[in-house]
């Protein structure tokens, strides 16, 4: 396809390779992440998920071998052949990543009558005209995760996946090669080393990881550039944090978007939203966030309200607000084709719907009936819909939620040439489809941070790699079967390994109908997961946390007080998102990647560096096996039982228990119980402290801020550092690392696990403390430095 070498040269960054057919160019992002890109389909490298290329001026080597071009950097080094096969070593010249050169064989099907199917085997018929296809070496332990919101299990090994956002509202099941994001990127491991590849092409594309043969892996596209960056580890966590160099970090939230989130198709009308409240407050469940589907708009369009059943929007949520109730809408991309709407008469008369291939509006229907498809693909759409957000903002809407944007159609698919307009470059469907729920959601993104200065909250239903800059993600319309609520954790923490920190799931599930216990268990996962949304479809029953019995009320209450009590940890957690894109709901291998029992562990996961959780996903089962990561020492969050790593324990699970533990060596802050994020200034922080294994010490950093603005970027932010050393005696230090944001706590209660003390000293003065449950609590105040001796 390529040819052979002709000759190559380097400048800046890059080196241009010349072949016999066309121009390859290699660019070096940095030390460890490399950039190949052919122009097969567009001249430029313009990128949808990477905004702001920012590439490390550093000294690399490029010079010509036997048959190839050797690049060499500080920790990679790049061979280059002809035909532009590529292999990839590290510095001490061990292979990496190696381009497989054998014949592509399927494996062997059979017709009915047992005859070969065709050589084909398998792949869809797009595939068979794939425009880009790279084929690359499977060795024997590889493991694979990434892909973002994907169905089946952690490893990605034996998977066929598409990447083209889809909307199929059938049972979610291990077969789907496609749900409703796109996130070209993975992350293989072999021999405990692991490396990424970011396929940036936003047309369909399809990752074989050995399902067809597995000798090789290979990832194609239909259309576009060959175009992947190869992101070095050789841990996870440097695979994910220079993937999230590239795409982008989700940025902190507002801390109410950490809280408890309600939503059923629909709340509506007012009555059944101060019913839904009235509930919350009366049944001292905690609740931050009611979303609003559909059907509070005037039949389906977007940007208003149904006047009947919400007479005055601005004073019902004011009122709601007041109660500590922030209200997020559902903003579909489907405008309503009706003269005299507002929406649909402005944007047509601006030009700004897409189009068909000879330039006349294009309709699809909706859930308004016949609609047009705002072009978000074009800058000046997005900043339209951007000043539309204001709208909603002015009506006292907290946060918006962008559904049935991949885009979702019900009179058949867009056809691939339905025309946007691509910033200036006319696009069609095919290539717009995958980023039309990510340019969505930017436009929702930065209108709402234009008209209200604070972190948007926005969450959307299709993206690309990228969007967690925009965005929060739900997993779509799952429904309410245990299969799913399994299936959620491997899909949520592949979603994390791919950028997208920020997620949830439907809790309790979306179709179909709830049960006590499978809500019970849902809960105790929603708990610990950065979205915590329980909502489900209209006709199904009643799931809210008090729908079934009261047994089961209890235990919803107890694991969403848990959620509040654990806020400020979550909290820091997506602080440390925003610096490291690390994400809050983690397989165990990301950090205990030396520990090769982690790597196919579906069924628990680590929320942050503290806390393990092992969910029951089982109806019935009451008792578990849990493995816990070696390198480690675990405490039992409800017995303080504590465990060596390294071994598989037995749980046992009563339905009010989820098994949960913490890491030796944790300061977990927690807040008092509140009603809402907000309802009470905590002026006194308190931390729950599991003392390191005796030789050794841990640190903690928790930060503060105002919990809404951005002025946390300049520097308003309190950050302390909690130090522990376990020795002869236990000894804690606090200290101020940043004292920006004037709100600070007042004093800190030491909740000390598993101690029995004859004294404590704090700064040299001994102070008193109370024994309670397997520890003992006291209080310091929050001035200055701090040194606590415990004997
Ligand atoms: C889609 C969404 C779902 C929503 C429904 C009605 O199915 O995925 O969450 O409730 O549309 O708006």
């Amino acid at each position: 396809m390529f040819g052979n070498i002709k000759s190559y040269n380097k400048a800046d960054n890059k080196v241009f390779i010349q072949y016999e057919n066309i121009m390859a160019t290699v660019e070096v992002i940095n030390p460890y992440i490399i950039n190949f890109f052919v122009p097969l389909h567009r001249e430029q490298r313009v990128s949808k998920a990477v905004e702001n290329l920012e590439v490390e001026p550093c000294s690399f080597d490029a010079k010509e071998e036997k048959n190839s071009i050797l690049i060499t950097t500080e920790r990679l080094q790049v061979r280059i052949f002809d035909e532009f096969k590529v292999d990839i070593y590290d510095e001490m010249g061990r292979v990496i990543c190696e381009d497989y050169r054998g014949d592509r064989k399927p494996a062997p099907r059979r017709t009915g009558d047992f005859k070969l199917a065709e050589e084909e085997g398998h792949k869809t018929a797009q595939e068979q005209g794939a425009e880009v296809t790279i084929v690359k070496k499977m060795e024997e332990d590889m493991f694979f995760y990434g892909f973002g919101e994907k169905t089946g299990h952690l490893n990605k090994k034996g998977y066929h996946y598409k990447m083209w956002n889809t909307d199929d509202p059938s049972p979610h099941v291990e077969s789907y090669e496609a749900l409703y994001k796109s996130i070209p990127f993975f992350i293989a491991m072999k021999d405990k080393k692991a490396f990424g590849i970011f396929f940036d092409n936003t047309f369909e594309t399809h990752f074989d990881m050995g399902k067809e043969n597995q000798n090789y892996y290979y990832f194609s596209s239909v259309d576009g550039n060959l175009d992947y960056y190869f992101i070095y580890g050789p841990s996870v966590k440097e695979v994910v944090g220079g993937y999230t160099k590239l795409t982008g970090r989700a940025p902190l939230p507002q801390l109410w978007a950490l809280g408890y989130h309600q939503s059923r198709w629909s709340y509506s009308p007012e009555e059944s939203v101060w019913e839904l409240a009235d509930n919350f407050r009366k049944r001292d469940i905690p609740c931050d966030v009611i979303h609003f589907d559909i059907d509070y708009m005037d039949g389906y369009r977007v940007f208003t309200w149904d006047k009947n059943r919400f007479p005055n929007p601005k004073d019902f949520l004011a009122k709601l607000k007041e109660k500590g109730f922030k209200a997020v809408t559902i903003i579909d991309p489907g405008v309503k084709k009706d003269k005299g709407y507002k929406i649909y008469d402005e944007g047509l008369e601006k030009g700004y719907y897409a189009t068909d291939k000879d330039g006349v509006t294009y309709v699809n229907r909706v859930w308004p009936g016949d609609s047009v498809y705002p072009d978000f693909a074009n800058e000046k759409v997005r900043n339209w819909w951007a000043d539309n957000q204001k709208i909603m903002m002015d009506y006292g809407v907290s946060g918006i939620w962008n559904d049935m944007n991949e885009p979702a159609s019900f009179n058949g698919p867009l056809p691939m040439d339905v025309m946007f307009n691509n910033d200036g470059i006319e696009a069609q469907h095919k290539e717009i489809h995958n980023v039309y729920g990510h340019y969505m959601s930017k436009a929702t993104y930065e209108g709402i941070k234009k008209y209200t200065g604070k972190r948007p909250f926005v969450i959307t239903r299709a993206c690309y790699a990228g969007t967690q800059k925009y965005s929060t993600v739900w997993t779509g319309d799952n429904q309410s079967l245990w299969e799913h609520l399994r299936m959620s954790l491997p899909m949520l923490m592949n979603l994390g390994l791919s950028g997208m920190a920020f997620c949830g799931t439907d809790v309790g599930g979306f179709g179909h109908d709830c049960t006590p216990e499978l809500l019970s268990r849902w809960v105790q996962v929603g708990a610990f997961t950065p979205l915590f949304r329980n909502h489900s479809a209209m006709n199904t029953r009643d799931q809210e946390p008090w729908a079934f019995d009261e047994k089961t009320e209890e235990i919803n209450r107890k694991y969403i007080k848990l959620r509040y009590k654990l806020l400020p940890y979550i909290y820091d957690i997506m602080w440390q998102v925003e610096n490291t894109g690390l994400p809050v709901i983690r397989p165990l291998l990301l950090n205990y990647q030396e520990d090769g029992n982690t790597y196919e562990i579906n069924d628990e996961f680590l929320c942050g560096d503290n806390i393990l959780v092992a969910p029951i996903v089982e109806q019935g089962r009451k008792v578990r096996t849990v493995y816990l990561p070696e390198g480690d020492n675990w405490v039992d969050y409800w017995t303080k039982e504590e465990f060596q790593g390294g071994q598989h324990i037995i749980k046992e699970a009563p339905l009010d228990v989820c098994p949960i533990y913490i890491k030796a060596g944790s300061v977990i802050p927690n807040y008092p119980p509140q009603n809402y994020v907000g309802e009470i200034e905590v002026k006194e922080l308190t931390l729950d402290i599991y003392p390191p294994v005796k030789g050794e010490s841990s640190s903690y950093l928790h930060y503060q801020d105002d919990g809404e603005s951005f002025e946390y970027r300049d520097g308003k932010y309190n950050l302390f550092e909690f130090l522990l050393e376990n020795n002869n005696e236990l000894s804690i230090s606090v200290s101020t690392k940043n004292d920006g944001f004037n709100k600070k706590y007042e004093g800190l209660k030491l909740h000390i696990n598993n101690v029995e003390p004859s004294e404590i000293v704090v700064d040299g003065v001994k102070v008193d403390f109370d024994k309670s449950e397997g520890g003992i609590d006291f209080v310091v105040s929050l001035k200055g430095e701090h040194n606590i001796k415990i004997k």
